[in-house]
């Protein structure tokens, strides 16, 4: 049997890619996932508490495992986390496995939508705009590479 080719979303965190994700598989009739809770659930664990316990790059572990399984899994809709585009081999498998695309957004942008957000260890600081600012810096030809399909999405509530 072919694997399954899946409609899979990348970009930073506040890109709308659980939103647009959900809104997407509605349309499609896909099942949707989001990876972030796809690795919560499996942990027994959100995602500050696995960072605390297990440090980022125990979470990446977790997070690598989740992307090969559900890319493994039927089709559907995909939210990845904004770090998930890190490793080559994600990387790699969501082109094989998926059509991807990249949900563009700026800092200030990101800045605004995770105002009253407390669920992102890597913004868990006061520094939050030098922190997007260099994520961003490193992370968006990593999105771009990845993606099939850029698209600057507006006006969406995550
Ligand atoms: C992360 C983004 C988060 C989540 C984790 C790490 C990142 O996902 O996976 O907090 O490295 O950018 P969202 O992009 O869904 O916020």
């Amino acid at each position: 049997m072919q694997p399954a080719h899946h409609l899979v979303l990348v970009g930073p965190m506040g890109a709308g890619k659980s939103s647009l994700g959900r809104r997407l598989a509605q349309a499609y009739a896909l099942p949707f996932v989001d990876l972030d809770r796809e690795i919560e659930a499996r942990a027994g664990r959100d995602i500050p508490a696995l960072f605390a316990d297990e440090g980022e790059a125990g979470f990446r572990a977790r997070e690598r495992a989740a992307l090969v399984d559900v890319l493994a899994g039927p089709a559907c809709v995909l939210a990845s986390g904004g770090g998930a585009v890190l490793a080559d081999d994600n990387r790699a498998a969501m082109r094989r496995h998926g059509f991807v695309v990249y949900l563009k957004i700026d800092v200030p942008e990101q800045l605004r939508r995770l105002a009253d957000d407390t669920s992102r260890p890597l913004i868990a600081g006061d520094d939050r705009e030098a922190v997007l600012e260099r994520l961003a810096a490193f992370r968006a030809p990593l999105y771009a590479e990845t993606a099939d399909l850029v698209f600057e999405p507006a006006g969406l509530d995550k």
